[in-house]
């Protein structure tokens, strides 16, 4: 129950019943897609769930964060691809088993292409040639096994760190031609992502539908904490919960983090939820997170102006800053994922623990006795 570190599925899977119809309409019209969200939102989960839980696509799926180089990624497309086709570790085998690759291929529909991948790794090669060969690979063997692949790129805003940005528009030129695949993209920092898929002269524009993904729909994960403290007898204020909740914003790992210490909390003392357990979950759960928070606050700082912009946001005060830069300031705090517009001239912060953080007065920071200020109350 409330599983937190890594992607969830099953039912560690909080259904997400808004956003996953249109995921998979799209899906199954073989439309490609793009879902972008703030860091930790439950992007991983959401398609491990699809794909690896409900497995009802073929797929290949690929984490760009776990690649170091263009040609590693291409690798693991060519084995994914032959693995469709039945034959496993592609490439280790072209290189320490050749006799008894070249035995398999025979038996396949697609011998000819098979030869080309052993012709391309047998020699140093352009690592887009591969890449591209990769991809046309899947296309090909989806075709002539006559199914759709799913192509999933995770961390999809890390590519151009393999590459210099010249792949966005190979892969685009090569996507646009592949009858038999469709192109699922996921990516944390919302404004690269935009740029990526949604800016005119983007390479990508026009090809995907955006999904953005929100946090937890609040009445859902609600639902599903009731039925789950109910399931297991704990006794609980249920305005205070809703409270805590709605206060969370739904945000996916932070919700799951404090449900769980209320959980376990409740379990071990035996006790009543009420509202001072709540406040006492989120105080721990963000003083846990501290480490990660202050990485961030660092960052802010060595930035100019963007840690004043931050903290006065959070604390709903005005930045004596001229225009022009405060502008430029906000532009890149949202690049960097840490601001969200709301409306014109006005942000919100997207990590609601890194708002909690700055809220804190310095004595409250310094002494990590672990009460913190959580305005609660206040409507945010
Ligand atoms: N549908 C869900 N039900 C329950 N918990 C969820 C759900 N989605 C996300 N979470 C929680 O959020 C955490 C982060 O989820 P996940 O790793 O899928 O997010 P992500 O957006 O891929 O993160 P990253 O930006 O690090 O790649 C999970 O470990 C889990 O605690
Ligand atoms: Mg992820």
């Amino acid at each position: 129950m409330f599983k937190s570190g890594s992607p969830v599925t099953g039912k560690d899977f909080i259904d997400r019943k808004k956003h996953l119809p249109l995921f998979k309409a799209y899906l199954d019209n073989n439309q490609h897609i793009m879902i972008k969200a703030p860091r930790r939102f439950g992007k991983t989960s959401l398609v491990k769930q699809i794909f690896d839980y409900e497995k009802k696509y073929e797929y290949v799926y690929i984490d760009i964060r776990l690649h170091h180089s263009l040609e590693t990624l291409s690798n693991q497309i060519v084995n994914k691809a032959y693995e469709f086709v039945k034959i496993k570790n592609f490439i280790n085998q072209a290189k320490n088993s050749l006799l008894n690759l070249l035995q398999s291929i025979k038996t396949l529909s697609i011998p000819d292409v098979a030869e080309v991948t052993i012709d391309m790794l047998s020699k140093e090669r352009d690592p887009v040639e591969l890449f591209i060969h990769s991809l046309d690979l899947v296309d090909t063997i989806a075709s002539s096994r006559g199914i759709n692949i799913k192509v999933i790129f995770d961390e999809f805003q890390d590519i151009t760190k393999l590459h210099d940005q010249n792949i966005l528009e190979v892969l685009r030129s090569i996507a646009q031609h592949h009858q038999n695949i469709t192109y699922v993209f996921l990516g944390s920092l919302e404004t690269i992502m935009t740029n990526i898929f949604e800016n005119k002269s983007s390479p990508f524009f026009h090809f995907s539908s955006v999904i953005q993904l929100e946090g937890l729909d609040v009445d859902e994960l609600f639902e599903y904490t009731l039925q789950q403290f109910d399931s297991k007898k704990i006794v609980y204020d249920k305005e205070s919960l809703y409270k805590t909740i709605c206060f969370l914003e739904g945000h996916p790992e932070y919700s799951a983090k404090v449900l769980q210490t209320l959980y376990i909390n409740a379990t071990l003392e035996k006790k009543k939820i009420d509202i001072n357990s709540c406040l006492d979950a989120i105080s721990f759960r963000v003083i846990e997170n501290r480490a990660y928070l202050d990485e961030i606050i660092s960052k802010l700082k060595s930035k100019k102006h963007h840690f004043e912009v931050i903290y006065n946001i959070a604390n709903e005060k005005k930045s004596n800053i001229a225009s022009a830069t405060l502008y430029n300031t906000h532009v890149s705090l949202e690049d960097m994922g840490i601001i969200k517009k709301v409306e014109k001239g006005h942000y919100k912060i997207v990590d609601i623990f890194l708002k909690i953080l700055l809220q804190q007065d310095d004595d409250t920071m310094v002494s990590l006795d672990g009460k913190l200020m959580i305005p609660m109350d206040k409507k945010t």
